[in-house]
Formats: structure tokens, sequence, C-alpha cells
């Protein structure tokens, strides 16, 4: 029985991956969730420049539905200082995709210019953060601009590119498929939803940004459905990465039975030491292939669709 995965080109020895943001940008939190049993880590979206968070309280729990908001934002150190954290995952054997954002094209073209001559696996685009006034939103929400910026980015580097999916748009498929035609190896859903949460006794919202990104299992269904529309309505099948409230092994499945080949574990991980969770979700996921006489994952993925 094998539990490995392949994303296109990219084979990691199982399909969990850390969802990026979560443990934010130092190369010891990654190394620890990668230890806990991971398939490769995902860094936090770095940009052309350091950038500051937004106001405190930037993260909130939603204990009763099991869920986060955050206003977290697109604040990290920019890609020159970051570079030796990459390496230094490098260093300690651990694969990395590093997920990059900018405001254009020639700031995604300068992050990715100054981080390509790296051994890492990927790079994963994030077009899609609501979180900023500016970058994700507008880029992740326009057919056109999704287009430009993975054909640049991908005349500019060998190393796979996955374009992350914001759900906040009224056609999803439109926009993968602009990311497909402009050439990318695989399309990553979902990133955090639209959200809000008041405080009814002081009547103001609860984020210092006031407005937020829900993740966590509320949005899970939304993520598998995204992942079934992807699954069946792409002009051209490439590999599927599903993320969106993923604790258990029983969501891991379920993703894979949509259509994904791998998935990524965000707000879990935030919560919770990965060590215990991730052994918990890797036996769950083993019980489940013995029990249905799966000897691979590849073998899962899809079997929604028959
Ligand atoms: C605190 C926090 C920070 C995040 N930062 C990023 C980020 O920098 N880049 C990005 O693409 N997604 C970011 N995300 C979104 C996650 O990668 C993921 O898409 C989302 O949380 C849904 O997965 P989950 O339900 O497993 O958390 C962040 C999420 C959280 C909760």
């Amino acid at each position: 029985m094998s539990y490995a995965t392949k994303i296109g080109s990219i084979e990691i020895r199982n399909p969990l991956i850390l969802a990026s943001g979560i443990l934010g940008t130092t190369y010891s939190t990654l190394q620890r969730a990668y230890e806990a049993g991971l398939g490769a880590v995902i860094t936090k979206s770095i940009g052309p420049r350091a950038r500051g968070g937004n106001p405190n309280p930037s993260v909130f729990a939603l204990q009763e539905i099991r869920s986060l908001i955050n206003s977290v934002g697109l604040a990290n150190p920019g890609y020159q200082s970051f570079r030796h954290d990459i390496e230094t995952l490098i260093e300690n054997q651990i694969p990395t995709i590093v997920s990059i954002f900018g405001e254009n094209i020639s700031e995604f073209s300068e992050v990715l210019d100054g981080l390509k001559d790296l051994p890492i696996l990927g790079f994963e685009l994030n077009l899609s953060c609501p979180n900023t006034d500016k970058g994700g939103v507008q880029i992740g929400t326009d057919v056109d601009a999704v287009y430009n910026i993975v054909k640049t980015l991908k005349d500019r580097t060998n190393l796979p590119l996955w374009v992350k999916l914001t759900p906040n748009v009224s056609d999803m498929i439109e926009i993968a498929n602009a990311a497909v035609k402009g050439g990318c190896d695989a399309i990553v859903a979902i990133n955090t939803l639209k959200a809000m949460v008041i405080d009814i006794q002081t009547k103001q919202p609860i984020l210092g940004f006031k407005r937020g990104g829900l993740s966590g299992s509320a949005i899970k269904p939304i993520g598998i459905r995204y992942i079934y529309d992807l699954y069946e309505n792409l002009d051209e099948k490439i590999p599927l990465i599903g993320v969106g409230g993923i604790y258990r092994g029983e969501d891991v499945i379920e993703y894979l039975l949509a259509g994904a080949t791998a998935v990524e574990i965000g707000s879990a991980i935030g919560v919770a030491y990965p060590e215990n969770m991730i052994r918990f979700i890797t036996m769950k996921i083993r019980k489940y292939m013995k029990e249905h006489d799966f000897s691979s994952i590849a073998e899962i993925t899809g079997g929604a669709h028959k």
C-alpha cells in the first residue's frame, strides 16, 4: 500500500501539506510541522517588501463551529529577508513550496526571480488573500489578470507553479481555466471566505481590521464542492489540491474522493500541536485504504465521480 502522491512532476511521501500562513514564516515551526508527519510544507505568502500586519486582534476562534476568522493579511518579512529561512528548510531536507504574492505582474516577477534559484519543490501563487485592500483580491477575481500573471511567471521559471484560488468570486471555474491556460501545474482551492464577527456587548466588530476571512470546519463543504466542480469542469485535467476545514482523516478522504490528489491543512494545525493530529489522520487514511481495498492515493482520487 503506497501513501505517496504525485502532483504533476512533484512526488511527496503522503498527501498532507501544511497550508500557507498558518505557522508564520519561521523555519523551525515549519520544520516541526513536517517532522510531525506531513508530506510537504508551504510558507506564509511572501511579497516583494516587508509588510506589517493589521491591527490586533487579527485571529479569533469561533469554537462552536470549530473555525477561525482572521485578518492577518499579507504581513511578511519580504523575500530578501525570508531567503535564509527557505535555505535552512532545504538544508534540513524539508520539501518546501514557497507561497508568493504581489500587487501586479512586476511585483510577482520580482519575488519569483529573487527565489527561483533555490531547490524548492515549486511556488504557490496567492491570488486570493481577502484581507488587504490591494493585491490578491483584485488579481484573483480578474480572469485576464490571472492568465497574464500565470503566463508571465511560467515563462520565467521551470519550477512548478500552483495557483491558489479565492472562493470570493461568482465563477471560480472561469478563473481556474484562465490559470490553466496560463500554464499552471496545479490548482489549489480554497482560500478563506469573506466573513465578520461582532461582539454584541460592545456592539463593535471583534477583529481590529473589522473584516476577515473564515477558515476551519465551517468552510469544508464549500471546499469540497469547489474541488468536485473543478474536477469535472476544467478545460484540461490538472492536479487539484483541496484545502479548507480538514481536521480528520475522513475530511482528507472526502477531498480525495471529490478529485484532489493532495490536501493542505491550515486552521487545525494552527490550534493544536500537530503531532497527534497528523498521526490520527494518517491512521484513519490507512485504515480506510485497507477496508476499501485501495493500494494508492491515486486510486481514491475522483472516486465520487464514478
Ligand atoms: C491565520 C491564517 C493566516 C493565513 N495566511 C495565508 C497566507 O499567507 N497565504 C495564503 O495563501 N493563505 C493563507 N491562509 C489561508 C490558509 O492557507 C487556508 O487556505 C485556509 O485557512 C483554509 O484552510 P483551513 O480551513 O484548513 O484553515 C491563512 C489562514 C489563516 C487561518
